[in-house]
């Protein structure tokens, strides 16, 4: 091969393997933090998969946005940001990162019965602390207002 060429054809093929991943993946995919890498440990089998018992009519939006904001003074917020980025004042600090509720391609993969046992529980090892202090209904409500944020 010439040596001018060598040179040429690495520069060609760069552009080459990132056309398709720019092209094929969603704006909000394009952010550093998503996809997410995510370790958190499951729930157990049966909980995981448990589907939430709100429907639309019982889903209180202004209720589920309050917890998030303000539960146990800044709320889910003050580490996963208002609008549920992994932003949030906190997060800089926190080591893994708080989720991204945001990025779909992390959280479409996550089943509610799973968000729902660690808001409960927290996730073991990380500064997701456990909110206990949510009755069921309170937690539920705040799952469906995550994936509202994600939506
Ligand atoms: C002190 C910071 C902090 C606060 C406050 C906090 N979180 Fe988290 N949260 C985290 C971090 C860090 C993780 C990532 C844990 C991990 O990777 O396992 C996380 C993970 C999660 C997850 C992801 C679970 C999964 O399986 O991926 C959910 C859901 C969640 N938090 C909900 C909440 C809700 C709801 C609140 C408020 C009631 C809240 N968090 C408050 C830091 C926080």
């Amino acid at each position: 091969m010439p040596r001018k060429n060598r040179f040429l054809l690495p520069l060609l093929l760069v552009p080459a393997l990132f056309l398709p991943v720019a092209c094929s993946t969603a704006p909000e995919a394009r952010q550093a933090n998503c996809p997410q890498p995510r370790a958190t440990r499951p729930a157990p089998e049966a909980l995981y998969l448990q589907r939430s018992p709100l429907t639309a009519a019982s889903y209180d939006h202004d209720r589920a946005r309050h917890i998030f904001e303000t539960n146990d003074g800044g709320g889910c917020a003050a580490c996963h940001g208002r609008k549920g980025d992994g932003r949030g004042p906190l997060a800089a600090e926190l080591t893994p990162a708080p989720r991204n509720f945001a990025c779909r391609a992390t959280m479409d993969a996550i089943p509610d019965g799973q968000l729902f046992w660690i808001i409960r529980n927290g996730s073991p090892d990380t500064p997701m602390m456990s909110h206990a202090e949510l009755s069921d209904e309170e937690t539920w409500q705040v799952v469906a207002y995550i994936r509202e944020l994600g939506r």
